[in-house]
């Protein structure tokens, strides 16, 4: 069943800039172009492989030669537009399937079988800008030089870093990310299963600020703890989670870094690192304990559909039981709101403070791009500036 978007009411838009829109052109999609984007998970391009990415709207080739560098080109070949993911990876080069043209790692065609000696060095395809950090690799799409990468320091302290298998989520990514900044969403979107019950023994009361990087948030409790959440600009989210499902409290609160990836207006992926506090001879049973979890989400309900059986109410949210319950739970509520949530709409409080401000910020830099202006130029977050549990 698809939901159904809400009707907006015939009154005067709160922002005169589309803030949900990554298009090529808009100022929403200039203003993402400044930043990487996490694309794709190290561990599913091994070398000799290529794959077809959608991001922000466009489509790109992603692939890995004998290197081991993840390489970033169109998404057709300059001849006659074939999916160049449908073809060779050669070394470091890839061969289009259609007519061979090869293309080198800086994009030059470098044979072009068919034609006359000297053809190729007329023809190039666009490359981008690769990184690849945190068992993630990202992406650079926007006109001027990338910022610093890895886009944010890595988690302090030792232990194990793993990407989770991504998630397809069906609405804008502006959606999750403001849904990171709503903590008190946990008490009631993951008390079915209790997953969260530590972070819901009272209700946070939210602030934030801006920072050089982007916003921190804190959660004020009841008992007198603070939680400090990171929102690294755009759409990165850091922050100490519950244990992971299905672990036992095996590796305790990992560290985690949420990337809210665009695919398009209407669809995201969910991209998590997680920093692991196991070491030495810990990290064996770690992994064997993940195997077992691996097997039972290999035979769990497809997220997606057991989302569309949620939303047609052939299956009672709080009835739900899932190795990743709490993924089922934020993708029914979130991409529930609707493909695009409608802010005309809504009826923000105080719990929405870190919402609110963010949507300032972003409006601010999208009319000033709009405008001709310059936008805020935006850091890397300092090291030593952490998230905490604060429960
Ligand atoms: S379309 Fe790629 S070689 Fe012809
Ligand atoms: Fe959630």
């Amino acid at each position: 069943m698809a939901v159904t978007d809400r009707i907006a009411p015939a009154r005067k838009p709160r922002s005169s800039v589309d803030l949900a829109t990554t298009k090529p052109g808009t100022p929403g999609g200039i203003f993402m172009r400044q930043f990487w984007h996490a694309i794709c998970r190290s561990v599913d391009l091994p070398k000799g492989r290529a794959l077809p990415v959608r991001v922000m709207n466009e489509d790109y080739t992603l692939f890995r030669g004998e290197s081991g560098r993840a390489q970033l080109v169109a998404q057709r070949c300059p001849h006659r537009g074939a999916l160049m993911h449908l073809g060779w990876v050669e070394n470091d080069d890839i061969r289009c399937v259609y007519h061979g043209w090869k293309y080198d790692c800086s994009g030059q065609c470098i044979e072009a079988p068919a034609e006359k000696e000297g053809f190729a060095k007329n023809v190039s395809i666009a490359t981008f800008p690769t990184g690849e950090a945190f068992g993630l690799i990202y992406g650079f799409f926007g006109p001027d030089e990338p910022p610093a990468f890895p886009p944010y320091p890595e988690a302090d302290g030792e232990g194990i870093i793993e990407a989770w298998a991504p998630s397809d989520v069906p609405c804008n990514y502006l959606q999750s990310f403001e849904n990171s900044m709503d903590e008190v969403h946990v008490a009631f979107t993951h008390a079915p299963g209790g997953s969260h019950a530590k972070l819901s023994v009272d209700l946070p009361i939210i602030s934030a600020e801006e920072t050089p990087w982007g916003l921190m948030r804190y959660g004020n409790r009841a008992t007198g703890l603070t939680r400090h959440t990171l929102h690294y600009a755009p759409n990165i989210v850091r922050t100490i989670v519950p244990p992971q499902a299905g672990m036992d409290g095996v590796g305790g609160w990992p560290t985690i870094t949420f990337h809210f990836t665009p695919v398009d207006d209407e669809n995201h992926k969910w991209f998590v690192s997680a920093k692991v506090a196991v070491t030495g001879a810990d990290i064996e049973p770690y992994w064997t304990k993940r195997r077992e979890f691996f097997a039972k989400l290999a035979a769990a309900p497809d997220i997606q559909g057991l989302v569309e059986d949620i939303w047609a109410g052939k299956v009672p949210y709080a009835d739900v039981r899932h190795p990743v319950l709490a993924r089922v739970q934020d993708i029914a509520v979130q991409a529930g709101q609707g493909r695009i949530e409608n802010h005309a709409t809504e009826t923000l409080g105080r719990s929405d403070a870190g919402i609110a401000l963010w949507r300032r910020i972003l409006q601010r830099e999208l009319e000033t791009i709009a405008a001709g202006g310059t936008p805020k130029k935006w850091q890397r977050a300092p090291d030593d500036v952490l998230p905490t549990v604060g429960a």
